[in-house]
């Protein structure tokens, strides 16, 4: 099945655990893994971020998308707030219509707002890198979900000044967590003031990648990351 977003052609995908994702034309890659996006949102985001553990009161994802982040997010928190960013306002619509996401759910400016329970969302809607300077959040970010698409497709969205706005936004204790394995994507963090971990990947990936404002790096990480032949993804580089 295909439907029409703002941006383009979406084809809806069944993957392995039974569970939805969306292939973008426009962005020419899937939303998740194959094997399973409900599971690959938990191992990366829910299990990632330790939101239930830490029983999290401020998340932000980045890319709304079919709202998995969210929908997974409230089966093992209630009482928090979740914003997202999403530049294909078609996207968001559909994903409430055909999910079912939130009980209530309304436009307020250039976002939509929805509750389901004591939990609420906030999706800002156009381009990340604009709307996190305008909006102003109510409390600082203690769980990030960076699942933007990757950086081949997606480079903005994995730049060290990318990661330092983040960081101006979170509290002490935040994780951000991500699907990639990138160097260039940690390097970028690090390079950014992010302390940064290696984590085992979900399904068949090499590793995925965590960060956090607190702590120390492994030797062995820290040796690889001030390697200069590994360069950060930078705004500069992805303008030029
Ligand atoms: C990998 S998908 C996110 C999947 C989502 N978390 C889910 O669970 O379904 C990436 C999303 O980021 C959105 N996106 C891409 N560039 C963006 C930008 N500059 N600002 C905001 N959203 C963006 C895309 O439209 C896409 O929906």
């Amino acid at each position: 099945m295909k439907f029409s977003g703002s941006l383009g052609e979406y084809e809806v995908i069944q993957t392995e655990d039974g569970s939805f994702s969306l292939f973008s034309e426009a962005f020419n890659e899937g939303c998740h893994s194959s094997h399973g996006a409900a599971t690959e949102t938990r191992y990366v985001y829910i299990d990632g971020c330790e939101v239930a553990d830490r029983k999290s009161k401020c998340i932000f994802e980045v890319g709304f998308a079919t709202g998995l982040g969210f929908i997974e997010t409230s089966k093992v928190l209630e009482d928090f707030i979740f914003y997202s960013t999403e530049l294909d306002e078609k996207l968001v619509l559909w994903a409430q219509e055909k999910n079912k996401i939130f009980d209530t759910f309304e436009k307020v400016g250039n976002a939509y707002v929805g509750t389901k329970g004591s939990a609420k969302a906030v999706i800002l809607i156009g381009d990340a890198r604009e709307t996190i300077k305008e909006h102003s959040f109510k409390l600082p970010f203690d769980a990030i979900y960076q699942d933007a698409f990757s950086p081949k497709r997606n480079p903005t969205l994995w730049t060290k000044e990318w990661f330092e706005d983040l960081k101006e936004l979170s509290s002490d204790e935040v994780i951000l967590s991500t699907y990639s394995a990138s160097s260039r994507v940690k390097k970028a963090l690090f390079a950014a003031g992010w302390i940064v971990e290696e984590r085992e990947g979900f399904a068949f990936k090499r590793s995925a990648t965590r960060g956090f404002l607190k702590g120390e790096h492994s030797d062995q990480l820290l040796k690889k990351l001030e390697n200069p032949k590994i360069l950060p993804y930078t705004d500069s580089e992805i303008n030029s």
